[in-house]
């Protein structure tokens, strides 16, 4: 049998607070990092954004004293999770650092979803979110090269490869093109319903992310391509978002943010190499076992409904950062010449499609363009970490490999 978080007894609510000093966490060490540890700290960090701002949505929306107080409780901990988990990041990891381990994530992390997702709908959906996210690593890997002098190889290591995906140039789509149908609450698998929540946090955090941190350059490459990217990262949210059910209530909504909580501390416990931040892994996930048991308290209060009878009878199968190289390269080369018109994903490069291209890019410059012919220009050759082979698609191979490399 494994692990259901519903048995389990947690840390009392009232426990959970910490002082000062024990917020006051000691930041990884960023030369000797695993990347998947950070990753997962990224990833973590994203999920606890994510639980914050949806209890305060919720906390708009309901005149309830005693649903207000709950989420008030269990916010003010999702807030000093976020505060210990953001704060394992070293103030010398440089901004552009920590811009490429927000796509390592979003590459390894959606490539894990879309492999175990059962639903073909939601898998095609991750595979065209995966190939643009792959892509910005490459933009930002030459960005990297060009303004700091150093080759993302340092932050990524050998686990994700950089080349080009579906050129960030391409991906811009008139709005209604990025809008999915949603599940049906009734008939989805869980742990699909999981895989969509931790993808929306996800984005929602990298859109969030360079959204703030985008004007903290000077050099107007920098500048204008943290702005284009995060477009895309805007398109990405109303994607992933757009497949949850808005059929399910606010409790139910606040039940599954929870046991998502729960699942991911769980899944990321049982890889961490680091054991001082597997002790954070652990420790979180006691927390947010005796938050679900509260939301759980509320769904059977407000809306008569057991969490049982919305949730599986235990955890599925882990969520693990491993490498994928061999997936993305399947995916790039069957999937990079696709668009999407309205609901689905298509290969039909349609008016609007176009039409929304031109408004966008003008006469141009392309920053995502730019950025890859500055570098080619300082560097003397743009920046790939190609470990298993030229590119799969022919037209994103490299024009003239240099003697140097
Ligand atoms: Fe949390
Ligand atoms: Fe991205
Ligand atoms: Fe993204
Ligand atoms: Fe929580």
């Amino acid at each position: 049998m494994g692990f259901n978080p519903l048995g389990q007894k947690g840390i009392p609510i009232e426990k959970q607070l910490r002082n000062w000093s024990q917020l006051a966490v000691q930041p990884y060490d960023k030369m000797a990092v695993d990347p998947y540890t950070r990753c997962r700290i990224i990833a973590m960090n994203g999920i606890e954004v994510e639980s914050i701002f949806f209890s305060h949505q919720f906390n708009r929306h309901t005149d309830v004293q005693e649903v207000k107080e709950k989420l008030a409780e269990s916010r003010r901990i999702e807030q000093q999770q976020q505060k210990v988990i953001n704060w394992l990041t070293p103030g010398d990891e440089t901004t552009l650092e920590v811009t490429i381990g927000y796509e390592q994530v979003a590459i390894d992390l959606t490539a894990w979803l879309a492999r175990s997702e059962p639903d073909p709908y939601l898998k095609q959906a991750y595979d065209f979110g995966l190939l643009e996210d792959f892509d910005h690593l490459y933009r930002y890997a030459n960005l990297y090269e060009l303004i700091e002098g150093k080759q993302a190889e340092q932050v990524v290591k050998q686990l994700t490869e950089i080349t080009p995906g579906r050129p960030t140039a391409e991906e811009h789509r008139h709005p209604v093109d990025d809008v999915r149908r949603h599940f049906d609450k009734h008939t989805v698998d869980p742990i699909s319903r999981m895989h969509v929540l931790t993808l929306v946090a996800a984005e929602q955090q990298t859109m969030n992310f360079y959204m703030t941190i985008g004007n903290r350059y000077q050099e107007p490459i920098a500048r204008t391509l943290y702005q284009e990217i995060g477009m895309i990262e805007e398109q990405h949210v109303t994607q992933y978002e757009s497949l949850l059910d808005p059929a399910e209530s606010w409790f139910e909504q606040l039940v599954h943010h929870e046991y998502n909580e729960c699942y991911l501390y769980h899944s990321f416990m049982s890889q961490e190499p680091d054991e001082r931040i597997k002790k954070i892994w652990a420790l979180h996930l006691d927390m947010e076992i005796e938050q679900l048991r509260i939301a759980g308290e509320l769904l059977k209060k407000y809306d008569g409904r057991e969490p049982e009878e919305i949730l599986p009878a235990e955890l599925p199968e882990p969520v693990l950062f491993q490498p994928n190289k061999e997936y993305v390269r399947e995916v790039l080369a069957s999937q990079v010449e696709l668009t999407a018109d309205r609901l689905d994903v298509t290969p039909d490069k349609h008016g609007r499609y176009h039409a929304y291209q031109g408004a966008v890019h003008g006469d141009g410059p392309i920053p995502s363009e730019a950025v890859i012919e500055q570098n080619l220009a300082a560097s003397g050759r743009e920046y790939r970490l190609e470990t298993e082979g030229p590119n799969p698609v022919e037209r994103l191979r490299e024009h003239q490999p240099q003697e140097a490399r």
